[in-house]
């Protein structure tokens, strides 16, 4: 068994089974001192409120970890976020006038400020507005010339980002840095911020058991081979994948 590189989000994909997660993470740990492989959590919280989810859930040390939705990337547990991706990030972002933007949509609800970070302005939308307003939205960005992208995420969470910065992005980008091939990587999820891990459908994915309708329906729409879908949940759902492509 060879070394494989483990991308995965945190609420409801690695956390939400406590027994679960500390079925998997015996195995991860072992994995990792036998074989060296590389565990890499990517999430959408902040990396204080990812810190007390950690230390709550007592997760196991990454190598990585992408937080803001992608947008900040900090390695070997430090607090500084990589340069390489912020300075990738900042080109063509406008972020005052993403903010004023926004202002004209009154059903836009901003998020707790720590939550809102350089590259990433987020909000609380309902999903009966989300119909009407996302597409406004999208309009009113693009006929101010940035290039933003947006996430819908379980329903309520609205994350604008620069466009070329999510997840999957990230991704990419910490697999060349680390030299690994998509057939040596897996990518875990169970919302809609998840869909870009899954986006180039290169990497190995496994989306978990109790996934939102939000993604199965991308999923469906969008298929792939190295796409796996458990049964299981939550960290159940990445065991039970791990040993479906043959990684564990
Ligand atoms: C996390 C973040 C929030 C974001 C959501 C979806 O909950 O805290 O800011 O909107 O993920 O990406
Ligand atoms: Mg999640």
């Amino acid at each position: 068994m060879a070394k494989f590189l483990l991308v995965s989000d945190l609420d409801n994909t690695l956390v939400g089974d406590d027994e679960a997660l500390r079925h998997l993470n015996q195995q991860l740990n072992q994995h990792r001192k036998d074989h060296g492989s590389i565990l890499v959590y990517s999430t959408g919280r902040s990396l204080a409120s990812y810190a007390g989810l950690k230390a709550a859930k007592q997760l196991l040390e990454p190598d990585a970890v992408i937080t803001a939705v992608g947008t900040e990337i900090y390695r070997d547990g430090g607090d500084q976020p990589d340069p390489n991706w912020s300075n990738k990030l900042s080109q063509n972002w406008d972020r005052d006038l993403v903010v004023a933007t926004t202002a004209h949509f009154a059903d836009l609800t901003p998020q707790p400020d720590p939550e809102q970070r350089p590259f990433k302005v987020s909000y609380f939308l309902t999903q009966e507005a989300s119909v009407e307003v996302l597409p406004q939205l999208e309009a009113a960005l693009q006929e101010r010339g940035l290039n933003t992208q947006l996430i819908y995420s379980s329903g309520k969470d609205l994350d604008i980002l620069p466009s070329h910065a999510d997840k999957g992005e990230a991704m990419v980008f910490m697999r060349h840095q680390l030299d690994m091939p998509p057939a040596r990587t897996v990518v875990c999820g169970d919302s809609g911020n998840d869909r870009a891990l899954f986006r180039t459908g290169d990497e190995r994915g496994i989306i978990v058991g109790n996934a939102r309708q939000e993604l199965l329906e991308w999923h469906h729409a969008n298929p792939s081979p190295n796409r796996y879908l458990a049964h299981a949940a939550c960290a159940g759902g990445v065991l039970e994948g791990l040993n479906h492509f043959g990684f564990l």
